[in-house]
C-alpha cells in the first residue's frame, strides 16, 4: 500500500478528509462520549493534549502507511461528525479491519452507511485488499446491523482473543461485475 496524496473520498452526502488539528474537540468527544463508547475498548482522549496526540500519531502512522483515517464531515460543513478507518492491515496487505464511529445525533440517518459504501469500494478497488474485517461487541446492534446491510458475514469459527465479548465479521473481495459506489 503507497499513497501519493491522501485519499479525499466524497458521497451523495459527505466527505471523508484528512485528519485536522482543528478536529481536536470532535477526537476528544467521539473517544470519550460514553454512547459513543458503549460498546467499544479504546483509550479515552478527554483532554486537548491526547486528542492532539492523537491526531498527530494517527497522521504519522498513515505517512507510513500504516493505517488510513478519515475524518467524516457533511459536504456543506467541515465539522467532524465521525470516522472510518482501514488498519490492522496483514503483512502482504491484503486484508485489513475497519472501524468507525459516529456521534450520537447523527446517527440512524444513514451516515455510516454511505461512508462504509465508499471505504468498502476504495478498499477492494483501490487498495486491492481480498478481506476486510470488522471486530464488534456483541451487544452492538447497530454495527452489527451495519455490517450485515453491507454483506459482512460472521465468522463463528474465530475468536478475538484481546475481547472475547466481540464478534468478527469478514467481507471477501466481491466479484468484478458487483459495483459497491452505486
Ligand atoms: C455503529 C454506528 C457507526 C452506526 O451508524 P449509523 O449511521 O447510525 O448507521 P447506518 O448508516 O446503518 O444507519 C442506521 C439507520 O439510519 C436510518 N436512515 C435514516 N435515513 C437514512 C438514509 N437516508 N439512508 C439510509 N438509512 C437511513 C435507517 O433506518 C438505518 O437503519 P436500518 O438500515 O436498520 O434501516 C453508530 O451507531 C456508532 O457510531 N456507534 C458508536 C460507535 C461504535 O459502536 N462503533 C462501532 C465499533 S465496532
Amino acid at each position: 500500500m503507497k499513497f501519493i496524496d491522501f485519499p479525499l473520498l466524497v458521497t451523495e452526502r459527505l466527505i471523508l478528509r484528512k485528519l485536522e488539528e482543528s478536529d481536536w474537540e470532535s477526537i476528544s468527544y467521539l473517544r470519550s462520549d460514553k454512547i459513543v463508547n458503549q460498546f467499544v475498548k479504546r483509550a479515552n482522549a478527554d483532554t486537548n493534549k491526547k486528542a492532539l496526540d492523537f491526531i498527530k500519531n494517527t497522521n504519522l502512522k498513515i505517512t507510513k502507511d500504516l493505517l488510513i483515517y478519515w475524518s467524516i464531515s457533511f459536504r456543506n460543513d467541515q465539522k467532524m461528525i465521525g470516522s472510518i478507518c482501514l488498519w490492522n492491515f496483514s503483512k502482504d496487505n491484503k486484508t485489513a479491519e475497519i472501524g468507525y464511529d459516529l456521534g450520537p445525533k447523527f446517527q440512524n440517518k444513514g451516515i455510516m452507511n454511505e461512508a462504509m459504501i465508499k471505504v468498502l469500494d476504495f478498499g477492494f478497488q483501490i487498495l486491492s485488499l481480498d478481506k476486510i474485517e470488522a471486530f464488534t461487541h456483541k451487544k452492538n446492534e447497530n454495527s452489527k446491523s451495519l455490517l450485515i446491510k453491507n454483506n459482512f458475514r460472521l465468522n463463528q469459527k474465530r475468536l478475538d482473543q484481546d475481547n472475547l465479548e466481540n464478534m468478527i465479521f469478514e467481507i471477501n473481495r466481491p466479484a468484478a461485475n458487483i459495483m459497491y459506489n452505486k
